[in-house]
């Protein structure tokens, strides 16, 4: 019986046994398979050769003469590192042509799933934090992209490179460092795997994770810290309402004021009304200052009158010098 590999006796034979060697063509090139798939490739040449055969882990053909085309079929392929090889026999001389079936065969993961890596439930605006995307089960590894998302936006794409050039399943994970600030309150955090598998292969449907929401706490924040409002001699509405996780309490000066966000009254005096917010992450105060409603028609009155002090002025200059330069003329 007949068994490869077989080594060339001389040099000189190969030269002229190439000449009349053939080549071998595979079709397809290469395979990218999920576990478990079928799988089946030809491999033809172009000269009649003594012998053709497929020899892998799985489904090795036996060597045949008389043919110039071959097919290695796999019902469902479960050798992850296969690696089937085509050959020829030329001649009586045992000289040997071959070629590797290159292939990928790849699992989408049983799992992928995100947590808080800090040991904490609780989320502080402005502090530093870390997200880990477990990746469970998957092959090859090494084609594993994990992308990142807040919302609809993608933050990060994560080339986890792996060390081992394992073709079986493995874990992966990837790391984000977030700083959330209050903006981010109930945001959702995602992850999701994504095989790279070139342009034969299929792109199986990227594998995305359960999102995080994550809940921030932040202290309260005036965008204006003074309002003014007009005493019109109706009711007046202090609102001192303010974003704040947890929600912040309030207390105001003059203190007989009720500890409230919004303070409506009709007896409220002119003056200023102090405002503070707080939780326990911080405090904001605004001032509110309710004035006469009148002063504004006051002030007109007082620029007017300045207005025509400024015009008398500058008449009376200009009569005088023109008294001046009438007085040295008649000199
Ligand atoms: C292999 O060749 C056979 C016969 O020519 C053909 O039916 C089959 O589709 C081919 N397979 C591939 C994977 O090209
Ligand atoms: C979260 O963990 C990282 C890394 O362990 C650390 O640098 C960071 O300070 C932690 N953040 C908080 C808020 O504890
Ligand atoms: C991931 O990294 C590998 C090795 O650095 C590189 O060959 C590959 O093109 C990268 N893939 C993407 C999608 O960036
Ligand atoms: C991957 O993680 C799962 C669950 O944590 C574990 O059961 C399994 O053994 C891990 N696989 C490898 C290859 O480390
Ligand atoms: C919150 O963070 C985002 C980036 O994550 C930034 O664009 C935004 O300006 C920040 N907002 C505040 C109020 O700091
Ligand atoms: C804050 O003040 C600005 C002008 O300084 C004004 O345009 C804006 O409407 C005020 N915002 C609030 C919430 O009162
Ligand atoms: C107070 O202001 C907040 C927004 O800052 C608003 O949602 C709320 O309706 C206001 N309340 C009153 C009583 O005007
Ligand atoms: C009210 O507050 C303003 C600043 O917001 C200050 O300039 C003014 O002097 C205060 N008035 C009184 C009567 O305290
Ligand atoms: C507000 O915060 C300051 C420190 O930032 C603190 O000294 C003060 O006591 C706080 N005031 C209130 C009313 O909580």
């Amino acid at each position: 019986m007949f068994s490869p590999p077989f080594r060339l006796a001389y040099l000189s034979t190969y030269f002229i046994l190439s000449a009349v060697s053939g080549s071998l063509v595979l079709t397809p090139p290469r395979l990218v398979l999920e576990y478990g798939a079928p799988a089946s490739a030809n491999c033809s040449t172009d000269i009649i050769p003594k012998m053709m055969a497929w020899e892998a882990s799985q489904g090795s053909v036996d060597p045949m003469s008389g043919v110039q085309q071959l097919t290695w079929t796999v019902k469902s392929i479960t050798e992850w590192d296969i690696k089937p090889l085509c050959f020829i026999i030329v001649g009586d001389s045992g000289f040997q042509q071959k070629t590797f079936l290159p292939v990928t065969i790849y699992k989408i993961p049983d799992k992928v799933s995100i947590s808080l890596l800090n040991d904490t439930r609780l989320i502080i605006e402005g502090e530093i934090y870390w997200l880990q995307c477990d990746i469970q089960n998957v092959a090859p590894v090494q084609n594993v992209i994990v992308n990142w998302y807040k919302e609809q936006t993608l933050l990060k794409r994560d080339n986890v490179t792996s060390e081992e050039n394992t073709k079986e399943p493995q874990n992966k994970t990837s790391k984000l460092q977030i700083r959330p600030n209050r903006t981010d309150d109930g945001a959702h955090y995602r992850c999701e795997a994504e095989l790279e598998l070139g342009a034969e292969g299929l792109q199986p449907p990227p594998r995305p994770a359960e999102p995080l929401i994550i809940s921030v706490a932040y202290m309260p924040q005036f965008q204006n810290h003074t309002e003014i409002l007009l005493d019109s001699g109706e009711m007046i509405t202090l609102n001192c309402t303010v974003k704040a996780n947890p929600p912040a309490v309030y207390n105001w000066i003059p203190a007989h004021l009720k500890p409230r966000p919004v303070i409506t009254s009709s007896s409220l005096g002119l003056g200023n009304y102090t405002c503070t917010a707080s939780n326990q992450y911080g405090n904001d105060t605004k001032v509110f200052t309710i004035r006469k409603k009148g002063s504004r028609v006051v002030f007109w009155s007082i620029l007017g009158s300045c207005l025509v002090l400024l015009l008398g002025l500058i008449a009376g200059y200009v009569g005088y010098v023109w008294l001046k330069i009438s007085s040295n003329s008649v000199i």
